[in-house]
């Protein structure tokens, strides 16, 4: 059994733990209180509105990655829209513009092409550009936007092609659940190379990535560069995390259904790592259980699986100190970043509900989902 069991009424349940979550964004209060910077969030990692009037009090705004994140910065978190696409439009421009303060470009095209638009609506530009930084990613290519085959930003070659009379921020996303090393290293490099165009723009937006939350990470380095960055160039400097602001702050809880026996034992449970986690097998990665260790660590192993139809949905082979049986809660850690925003009905799963564990322990339910949601999308 594991030692704690939250008091939700239903499973599958992400849970959003008030207090982590409070404390994930004091870190940021104190990082753009001490360094001046400004911190969005990145709505692709975590857009749960029901969360956004405790981020609010902190962050700057949103960014987002397309018309409806932009939309539901826009309508559900307020302050600041930042949006950043590949490639937009013709026909979605305007509507971007309405609800943008500052569109990012991924190409002197595109920017040239959008640019009397974007002045006419009286919104400001941002360019995207890649400073060929690789070095601190995590799950290799896949996740590596300064890749050598990357779409993602102009190439330093092309920077002089700029027109910087109508930039206002030079925007790069390198990293990857990147240490301070990896902030710090991205900001010195960007600083050292490319002074002649950071002089030309009136904030620089060092992407997401910056794990900021993780045991280890030095905040106060990255502070200091930041700082330092500031006091060179005399700009704005921006930082739109997404996964470090929820990170460690909620849960994926499941409970065991089944137990499936085989050479090695499967726990079949009602959440699913395609539907309810689909990062762990992108990445992959295995998701911390709280109260289980690694196989062999306690005396009773199991693979946790699913019950869709797909082989290899699993989130792993854990260990637990008793025998699972049917009705055991199973708690995820981290359950948060990147898995409400992607989760999907496969197979006819039904969606996790959303569920606050406030500060006094109780648990609430933000948002429960049906059929009808299932049945919607399928048109
Ligand atoms: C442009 C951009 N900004 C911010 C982020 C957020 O990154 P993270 O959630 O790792 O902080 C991403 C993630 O892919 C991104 O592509």
């Amino acid at each position: 059994m594991n030692p704690l069991t939250l008091p939700v009424s239903r499973t599958p349940a992400y849970v959003i733990d008030v207090a982590a979550l409070k404390k994930n964004l004091q870190t940021a209060a104190r990082i753009k209180k001490e360094s001046g910077c400004k911190i969005l969030l990145a709505t692709k990692a975590f857009a749960t509105p029901a969360t956004f009037p405790i981020m609010r009090e902190v962050l700057d705004g949103t960014t987002a990655s397309g018309l409806y994140e932009a939309k539901l910065g826009r309508e559900e978190f307020g302050k600041e829209v930042h949006v950043f696409s590949p490639a937009y439009k013709e026909e979605e421009i305007k509507e971007f513009l309405g609800l943008a303060d500052d569109i990012y470009f991924n190409s002197i095209a595109q920017l040239r092409r959008f640019l009397p638009t974007v002045k006419q609506a009286g919104k400001k530009t941002g360019i995207r550009f890649n400073p060929g930084y690789s070095k601190a990613t995590v799950g290799g290519a896949l996740y590596d936007p300064c890749s050598p085959t990357s779409r993602f930003g102009i190439l330093p070659k092309e920077l002089d092609q700029v027109p910087w009379d109508d930039v206002h921020i030079l925007h790069a996303h390198a990293l990857c659940e990147a240490m301070h090393d990896g902030s710090v290293g991205l900001i010195e490099h960007i600083g050292k190379n490319f002074g002649p165009y950071i002089k030309r723009v009136k904030a620089v937006n060092f992407g997401g990535g910056h794990f900021i939350n993780k045991k280890g990470y030095d905040v106060d380095a990255l502070i200091k560069a930041i700082k330092e960055f500031r006091a060179a160039y005399n700009v704005e400097v921006i930082l739109e995390p997404g996964g470090a602001l929820v990170y460690n702050a909620g849960y994926l809880v499941a409970t065991v259904l089944d137990i499936h026996p085989n050479e090695k034992n499967t726990a079949i449970l009602d959440a699913s790592a395609t539907c309810h986690m689909p990062d762990s097998l992108l990445i992959p990665f295995t998701p911390p259980v709280i109260g289980a260790g690694e196989p062999g660590a306690h005396p009773h192993n199991y693979l946790l699986g699913a019950r869709t139809c797909m082989t290899g949905d699993v989130f792993g082979e854990y260990s637990f100190p008793q025998p699972l049986k049917a009705g055991d809660q199973i708690i995820f850690g981290d359950g948060l970043q990147y898995n409400l925003v992607q989760a999907t009905t496969f197979n006819g799963t039904p969606l996790p509900d959303i569920v606050l564990l406030n500060e006094n322990g109780k648990c609430e339910l933000a948002r429960g989902f049906g059929y009808e949601d299932f049945r919607k999308r399928l048109g």
